[in-house]
């Protein structure tokens, strides 16, 4: 091959990529995630358009090899900053004394949310599934972060979320550890690729993902209510998904009300029926009903559903070894259009530390957070009657046992 050749496929590729990588992100965006604003649909055929403009002016420009190359690093820059970088939050700083607790802290999304608190003056108490693992987390988060604000576990607990035990266990604990707690954070996930149930009858990724997240809240929300009383700015984060909006369709689907709040209900779930992503998507439109759910019963703390973006971590772990493959494989495109932690983390931090996402202006209303800024979830019909009948029967798995 010859320089110019090698040249010339070095350069049409990555077009090649950015082009297709345009059209196809447009078109999950609009039929996946169904974006609810003019004003954000608007957004993305801006970003759509420009990028296809880029690699059409980089195609344009074959025989100015220079002013070509300038094009397409300018159109692989946008790109980057915008899906891979997103917006920073803003808030620099937490108020000092700043208590936080960050489930799933020990790897991914969680461990760098418990480094950027940790930069911005928040303590961080880090849970993991032994004391050993979360010993070895807040080390690696303090020599990470450096300070102002400290990471620690605490000794002797661990948290297993699909494990009511242990999580009365860690949130008695925690309860008396971290008195001054004004932030929770309940970042911790799982895809879980076959049909599981755990002790208590429900299903595996539920009980993970919401039902032991939906107990640890309702253990420490004294805690943070007694503070939020004192005049802190308490808040708790839950970290969802924008995969919650196929859930929610799915729910629209069902002929009446009673099928959709029987379907939201169904903690065990059906093992014929079970698929990876649709059980997924359902605990993650069960951690925003939560949310809002929260905000309603408890309205002096504030509740904010998050999504992080599309962020390379090793959620996939646990899925068949082609898929994880094929992630592997992919991890230069990855790089340029998936979020690395740190970044994922960025939504998760800007609602924690917003001044604008506070409880005393938010009273009984829960935000949705996706790159920094505030959107539309994508909600089922009769959200609040689904939040409701979820919190019930959240409550009576949470006290069954
Ligand atoms: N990555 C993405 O693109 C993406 C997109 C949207 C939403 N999210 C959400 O972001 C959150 C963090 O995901 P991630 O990508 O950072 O995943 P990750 O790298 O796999 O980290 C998951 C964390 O959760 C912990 N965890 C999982 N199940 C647990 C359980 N039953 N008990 C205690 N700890 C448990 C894990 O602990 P171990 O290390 O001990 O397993 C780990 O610390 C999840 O809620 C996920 O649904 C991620």
């Amino acid at each position: 091959m010859s320089l110019r050749a090698a040249a010339a496929w070095a350069c049409a590729t990555p077009l090649q990529i950015v082009a297709g990588y345009a059209a196809s992100g447009l078109l999950f965006r609009l039929r996946t995630e169904e974006l609810a604003t003019a004003a954000e649909r608007l957004r993305w055929l801006r970003w759509t358009a420009a990028r296809l403009a880029c690699c059409g002016a980089a195609l344009a420009l074959r025989d100015t090899p220079a002013a070509r190359a300038v094009v397409l690093v300018v159109g692989v820059l946008a790109t980057y900053s915008h899906n891979a970088r997103g917006r920073s939050p803003t808030a620099r700083r937490a108020a000092p004394g700043t208590v936080a607790l960050v489930t799933g802290a020990t790897a991914g999304i969680g461990l760098a949310t418990a480094v950027a608190l940790c930069r911005r003056g928040v303590d961080v108490v880090v849970p993991g599934r032994s004391p050993e693992r979360a010993a070895a987390a807040a080390a690696r988060i303090n020599a990470a972060a450096r300070g102002p604000g400290r990471a620690r576990a605490l000794p002797r607990v661990g948290l297993e979320l699909d494990d009511r035990a242990s999580v009365r266990g860690y949130a008695a604990a925690a309860a008396a550890a971290a008195p001054d707690l004004a932030l929770l954070v309940l970042n911790a996930g799982v895809m879980r690729p076959a049909y599981g149930v755990v002790v208590g009858g429900a299903e595996a990724t539920v009980a993970s993902n919401h039902l032991g997240h939906f107990l640890l809240a309702e253990l420490l929300g004294p805690t943070l209510a007694a503070n939020a009383a004192r005049g802190r700015d308490c808040r708790v984060v839950v970290v969802s998904s924008s995969l919650h909006r196929v859930a929610a369709r799915a729910l629209d689907a069902l002929p009446d009300a009673a099928a959709r709040r029987a379907a939201v209900t169904d903690l065990r779930g059906d093992a014929r029926a079970y698929g990876l992503f649709p059980r997924y998507a359902l605990s993650k439109l069960m951690n925003v009903l939560h949310a809002r759910a929260l905000a309603r019963r408890r309205p002096a703390v504030a509740a904010i559903a998050v999504h992080p973006g599309c962020v390379y971590t090793d959620v996939t772990r646990s899925l068949p070894w082609p898929v994880r493959a094929a992630h592997a494989l992919a991890v230069p495109c990855w790089l340029l259009f998936q979020k690395l932690p740190p970044h994922g983390a960025h939504a998760t931090v800007h609602a924690a530390l917003a001044p604008e996402l506070a409880a005393a202006e938010n009273t009984g209303r829960s935000p949705y957070v996706a790159d920094c800024r505030a959107e539309a979830p994508g909600l089922p019909r009769d959200a609040d009657a689904l939040a409701d009948a979820l919190w019930g029967a959240s409550a009576a798995h949470a006290g069954a046992g």
